[in-house]
């Protein structure tokens, strides 16, 4: 088992990876602590033993089965969870574990920030999206209106715990979504890309995720969450690389693409505006489709009707005065808060969509 402690301006919290991490949860829930445990109902089905194990931790609890999709991610479920804290008079002691993937964390996540102005939450991270990503850094929220994550807050866990066995009940939508969040990390960190796409195949291939990917994984963002815990100074946004296109694909497609595709294929469009922006040297964009090829394109994206993307794209919390601004590669790093004109985005998309 590894740790990784995460540091932050408002909180420092450890991040416990390995099959035994979950051995330390106790050591996190004072005995006045009431306990909510919010469970994804596929993670309920599908991984039974290990989900009655962490049940079995705690003694004064309450379990909640959440059915995880995007629609569900929403103010409804973020009332019908808080009127089942208060109907059951948890209080400012209590604790909220979550035991899923991003979208029960960005909930339970949300849930915690708001309820009595703030309680305790414990993440444990079931899918590969989760842990290599949203389980820490502390962004929370909700979709509003099929817009991608308007509502929420940055709210940082006591703890979070990573245990791969979760992943082996996986479907292979969820292994490539959690892929297109760890191609990020490969253009971000160029020194480590060679070792991203060779980890990113084990994954895909052979269903191995091991603990190195995820230690490393972890460990850049939380430097990027240390120096920049809320995106006040502009360098964490380098971590949503992808992610505006992306929103666009998975509002106007009304969810029926994962997030992680969604970001994979924003990845590609993100670098098709950097060439047409001339931002890099070479051909790192035909270097970048030839070496990750292997990752599929879902094709719904081909049918996708391009204005309603840019539409979306409009709502970005990374816009600024009107102008859609994107986070791009360029030949000496990622930029921020690059004003793209819509004609561009236009363009690139419908390229896109022809070359898949
Ligand atoms: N907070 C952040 O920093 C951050 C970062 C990236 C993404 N996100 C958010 O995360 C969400 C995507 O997360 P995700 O990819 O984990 O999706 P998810 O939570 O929807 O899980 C994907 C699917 O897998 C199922 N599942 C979960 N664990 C399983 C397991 N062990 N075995 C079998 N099935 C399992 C779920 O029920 C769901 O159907 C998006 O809403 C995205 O916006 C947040």
């Amino acid at each position: 088992m590894s740790k990784i402690l995460v540091k932050t301006k408002t909180k420092t919290y450890p991040v416990f990876i390995g099959n035994k991490s979950l051995n330390q949860i106790d050591k996190f829930i004072s005995s006045d602590s009431k306990v909510l445990i919010l469970i994804d109902k596929n993670v309920k089905e599908k991984c039974s033993q290990l989900v009655e194990k962490i049940e079995n931790t705690f003694s004064d609890k309450n379990i909640l089965i959440i059915n995880c999709t995007e629609k569900n991610k929403s103010i409804k479920t973020v009332e019908k969870i808080c009127k089942y804290l208060s109907d059951n008079f948890y209080n400012r002691q209590s604790t909220i574990v979550s035991i899923g993937g991003g979208i029960l964390g960005d909930l339970a996540g949300f849930v915690a920030s708001i309820y009595m102005r703030g309680i305790k939450l414990i993440q444990i991270a079931t899918t590969i999206l989760s842990a290599v990503d949203s389980s820490v850094g502390g962004k929370t929220g909700v979709n509003f209106h099929n817009k991608k994550n308007l509502i929420g807050t940055f709210y940082q866990p006591e703890a979070v715990f990573i245990n791969s066995e979760f992943f082996s009940t996986l479907h292979k939508r969820e292994i490539i979504s959690g892929i297109g969040e760890l191609v990020k990390y490969a253009l971000i960190i160029p020194d480590l890309y060679d070792f991203f796409l060779r980890e990113i195949k084990q994954v895909l291939f052979k269903k191995e995720v091991s603990d190195k990917l995820i230690q490393t994984s972890i460990s850049i963002k939380a430097e990027f969450i240390k120096a920049d815990e809320k995106e006040e100074t502009g360098l964490r946004k380098i971590l949503n690389l992808g992610h505006t296109f992306a929103h666009g694909f998975e509002s106007a497609t009304n969810f029926r693409i994962s997030h992680g595709q969604a970001v994979f294929s924003g990845i590609i469009c993100a670098l098709m505006v950097s060439e047409r922006k001339c931002l890099m040297q070479g051909n790192v964009l035909k270097k970048f489709l030839k070496d990750f090829s292997f990752i599929p394109n879902n094709k719904i994206l081909k049918q996708i009707d391009t204005n309603s993307v840019l539409n979306f794209m409009r709502s970005d919390k990374k816009n600024s005065q009107g102008e859609i601004n994107l986070v791009l590669p360029s030949k000496d790093g990622i930029v921020i808060n690059f004003p793209v004109e819509e004609n561009v985005l236009i363009k690139t998309i419908n390229s896109f969509k022809r070359m898949i």
